[in-house]
């Protein structure tokens, strides 16, 4: 472990100079983005932060309080496994690769560099929301997912850079010249370009958004290049606070809805000055099929290709499959075809995106059920939902066609007629960006937000989580 370097690692850095001084040359740049492109506030403060400093249970999580900009970006991978062994497509069994394969060299840089850009975009989108913080509580939470959004970037950048030579240091000083929504030069991915400039959205995202990204991991966890697979095995650690931060903060705006229901005569939430359960099923619906999209096409060979070769796997490969060639058999699918739904069969490998979107959906399912059992706690007779995967796609099989939250096929008429009913129109938008007012007195919330269960690493929820200086 080397700790109390420039950049803090357990690969060996110092071992390798030419590497080591790479990355310091990458250092004052990343530093430079994140002032110009991080939070748009609260540098200059203590903030108090969990660090990684190693990669077993007791070091990854260290809290102690931090300025930002000199937060210990590290490079950590998950221990070596021994032996380890491709675990799935036509290498399977094979020992795993601790080098780049000549033959899928751009297949590998192109899932790293689109799986890097989602970090540092994160960031970025979510720069301007410490203006607006709910609460102590929740500013400082924001700050913790977007310094490990960094570390993240740093994780894929140190891949590019001991990897891929010229052109991955090439692609690592492009990570940081694209901007989230920039004209000239956007972000990768299209639902990484748009602003998160309200808190709703950011517990929407970090919830739904930030769970594609464990499921992207989990696929890349599976690689047969080893050294993708120890990174982002280390990164899920980090990734569960981010859903944490995203689970709970929709179930404490749910339950806040709940109580001020019971408090207004007319059981009106947004009376109240709280966020109504119609508007934040509306957000659930945007933001879920939003972040289906990002699992890619239903029927893709790209991802046919990237799992017979072994980049990716399926989420726990090992553990939940017997076939790791996933050779033979199909994938029952639903598709529409002249306005009707047929069931079709898809060759399993042709199927992998949608084999892991299925794994996410099952894993949202139980966090609504999560929130409904906050609202029947709280005797309200309402249930959240998840649309059906069809409803409001914007890229795929089902993109350009219409489908009511339920998944049957309508007519466009049909669907704009409902729209303001199942998504967020201007006026729930208007509604949600006026209540985003600044409340950071200790232990205080906002009024549209119920208190946390309790604090972070066992302190008070009214601990002093940030010091202003
Ligand atoms: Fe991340
Ligand atoms: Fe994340």
């Amino acid at each position: 472990m080397q700790l109390f370097e420039k950049i803090p690692n357990n690969v060996n850095l110092s071992q390798n100079r030419r590497l080591q001084r790479a990355l310091e040359r990458w250092q004052p740049n990343y530093i430079k983005w994140w002032k110009d492109a991080g939070p748009a506030d609260f540098q200059a403060d203590d903030i108090y932060l969990r660090t990684a400093i190693s990669v077993d249970s007791k070091g990854w999580a260290n809290f102690d309080y931090v300025k930002m900009p000199d937060y210990k970006w590290g490079i950590f991978l998950a221990e070596p496994e021994q032996d380890r062994r491709i675990p799935c497509g036509d290498d399977y069994g094979k020992p795993a690769w601790q080098e780049v394969p000549g033959e899928f060299r751009n297949h590998l840089r192109r899932i790293i560099v689109t799986q890097g850009d989602t970090e540092p975009a994160s960031v970025e989108q979510q720069r301007l929301l410490c203006a607006c913080a709910p609460s102590m509580y929740d500013c400082r939470n924001l700050f913790q997912v977007n310094v490990e959004e960094g570390r993240h970037l740093w994780a894929m950048v140190y891949l590019l850079h001991a990897h891929f030579g010229r052109d991955g240091r090439e692609e690592a000083e492009e990570l940081l010249e694209r901007r989230s929504g920039d004209f000239d030069k956007p972000r990768i991915l299209t639902t990484f370009n748009e602003p998160i400039d309200d808190w709703l959205s950011f517990f929407m995202f970090t919830m739904f958004t930030d769970r594609d990204g464990k499921y992207q991991l989990l696929a890349l966890a599976e690689s047969g290049f080893d050294p993708l697979s120890r990174t982002t095995r280390f990164m899920l650690t980090e990734e569960a606070h981010h859903m944490f931060v995203g689970e709970t903060g929709v179930g404490r705006v749910v339950k806040r809805a709940c109580e001020l229901m019971k408090e207004d005569p007319n059981e009106d939430a947004r009376a109240q000055g709280g966020i109504d359960l119609d508007t934040i099923q509306r957000y659930i619906n945007f933001w879920y099929s939003s972040s289906l999209d990002l699992f890619g096409g239903e029927i893709s060979s790209n991802a046919a290709d990237y799992f017979a070769s072994g980049l990716k796997g399926r989420a726990h490969e090992a553990k939940k499959f017997d076939d790791h060639l996933a050779m033979e058999g199909v994938y029952n699918m639903e598709i529409l075809e002249d306005e009707q739904l047929v069931t079709k069969e898809v060759p399993l490998r042709n199927a992998m995106n949608e084999i892991l979107r299925d794994a996410y959906v099952d894993d949202n399912e139980r966090g609504v059920a999560r929130w409904n059992k906050i609202i029947k706690e709280a005797g309200i007779d309402y249930t959240l939902s998840l649309p059906n995967r069809r409803f409001n796609r914007k890229m795929g099989l089902h993109a350009g066609r219409h489908f009511d939250l339920a998944g049957n096929p309508i007519t466009e008429e049909q669907f704009n007629a409902m729209r303001n009913e199942w998504l967020p129109g201007d006026a729930d938008k208007a509604y949600i960006k006026n209540l985003m007012k600044p409340v950071l007195e200790r232990g205080k919330m906002a009024q549209w937000l119920a208190a946390p269960a309790r604090g972070i690493n066992h302190k008070p929820i009214d601990f002093e989580y940030i010091r202003r200086t």
